[in-house]
């Protein structure tokens, strides 16, 4: 009955650990979850108001298949104002969340007999959208020792006459490493000469922690500009994932130009009042307050790696950003679904299986989540880790 690329699809895991976790709590469960993949903050303000706003002077219209070239213009002062990226407003297209353009853009790239490179751990939705595009999915195994960050020499060796795309996420989900400008001019360097083209994924460019400076992989070359496609949102970095904002900025114009067949023929455009409390984010109205979220951020990252490292049989690469850690817990078990499920039954802690993001003997904690919470759940897993039995 279904078509067979809709049977490759495998479910989120992320979304499905946080559904067991709120069962739990439904049930009068003590659950303390860290599987949260968004902010615990509230949408700023001033990003609501200019949502009313918009509501009350009647925006409720369709608008274009891209945004509403106020929104578009907004995109196009952030790239320029935060990344140094000049975009003509004609090379944006806003979309349903950056999970949205990162699908559109695999859709209309690739097909059967295509590559695309993706290195371990990955953001979980990465393979599913490849599969399902029917393409496949090459997997660049990365040292933990650096973050999981892939080298040039790892990238030179997945390449062939197939790859099409390379998938870059910088901060990442779900290490929270950030690659610097030299490593990511190093990835560039190796793509010279070649067609492939960039998706690079910088959900989490405002989180980043003590000197550590975020760069989009575009800004790195004339050459990473042409072939890279730039994607964000602000779910992360504006606590606005319910509201569904996405974009992307690219140089290549036969792709934008599918995308917005692809996106006029299924959504359409984004939800109108969005783009117009988008508009208020991305012109920087909510700087202040995202200020405040990245330093709480970056306290709690503080905190739960000082409790994490009195663990000694679990380890960990300290983040530079996002908001999780990728903890290594192989020493105690190599099957990361059965470790979570057991803590969550024992002891109602909530994290994500690392098999989810590509590895097994990992899990995923978010500290999207209260401090009180960190400590008390950090107690909670330190003592299952004492007492466990594989
Ligand atoms: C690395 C990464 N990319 C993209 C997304 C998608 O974000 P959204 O569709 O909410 O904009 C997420 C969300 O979890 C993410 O972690």
């Amino acid at each position: 009955m279904l078509s067979k690329r809709s049977q490759t699809l495998g479910e989120s895991l992320t979304l499905a650990i946080t559904a067991l976790a709120n069962d739990l709590k439904a049930k009068g469960e003590d659950v303390l979850s860290f599987s949260a993949g968004e902010p615990d903050f509230d949408t700023p303000q001033i990003i609501k108001e200019a949502a009313i706003k918009a509501i009350e002077q009647g925006c409720g219209k369709y608008t274009a298949v891209a945004g509403l070239p106020s929104v578009l213009e907004a995109v196009q002062f952030k790239l320029k104002n935060d990344n140094g990226l000049s975009y003509e407003t004609s090379e944006i297209i806003t979309n349903v969340g950056a999970k949205h353009s990162l699908f559109e853009c695999i859709q209309c790239l690739v097909e059967e007999g295509d590559e695309v490179i993706i290195p371990v751990p990955f953001w979980v939705s990465y393979p599913e959208m490849v599969k399902y595009s029917g393409a496949k999915p090459i997997f660049v195994y990365t040292d933990e020792k650096n973050g999981f960050k892939m080298t040039a020499d790892e990238l030179k060796n997945a390449i062939t006459s197939k790859t099409k795309i390379l998938m870059l996420n910088s901060p990442s989900n779900p290490v929270g490493s950030v690659y610097t400008k030299d490593e990511l001019k190093a990835l560039a360097k190796v793509l010279e000469g070649t067609n492939i083209i960039v998706l690079s994924d910088e959900m989490y460019e405002k989180l980043c922690y003590d000197d550590f400076k975020f760069h989009a992989f575009a800004s790195v070359s004339e050459d990473a500009l042409k072939r890279t496609v730039t994607i964000n949102g602000l779910s992360k970095c504006a606590a606005m994932p319910g509201w569904r904002f996405g974009y992307m900025a690219s140089k290549n114009k036969e792709l934008n130009a599918a995308v917005k067949r692809l996106q006029g023929q299924s959504t359409s455009n984004i939800c109108s009042i969005t783009q117009h409390a988008a508009t208020a984010a991305l012109l920087g109205k909510a700087n202040e307050d995202v200020e405040k979220m990245r330093i709480e951020f970056q306290k709690r990252r503080d905190k739960a790696c000082e409790l994490l490292s009195k663990i000694d049989t679990i380890s960990f690469y300290k983040p530079e950003g996002a908001f999780y850690l990728f903890i290594n817990i192989s020493k105690l078990q190599k099957d990361s679904m059965k470790f979570c499920q057991q803590l969550l039954e024992q002891k109602k802690v909530a994290v994500v299986p690392g098999v989810g993001f590509g590895m097994d003997g990992y899990f995923r904690f978010s500290y999207a989540t209260s401090m009180d919470n960190i400590i008390k759940g950090i107690e909670r897993i330190s003592d299952f880790i004492q007492n466990y039995k594989a």
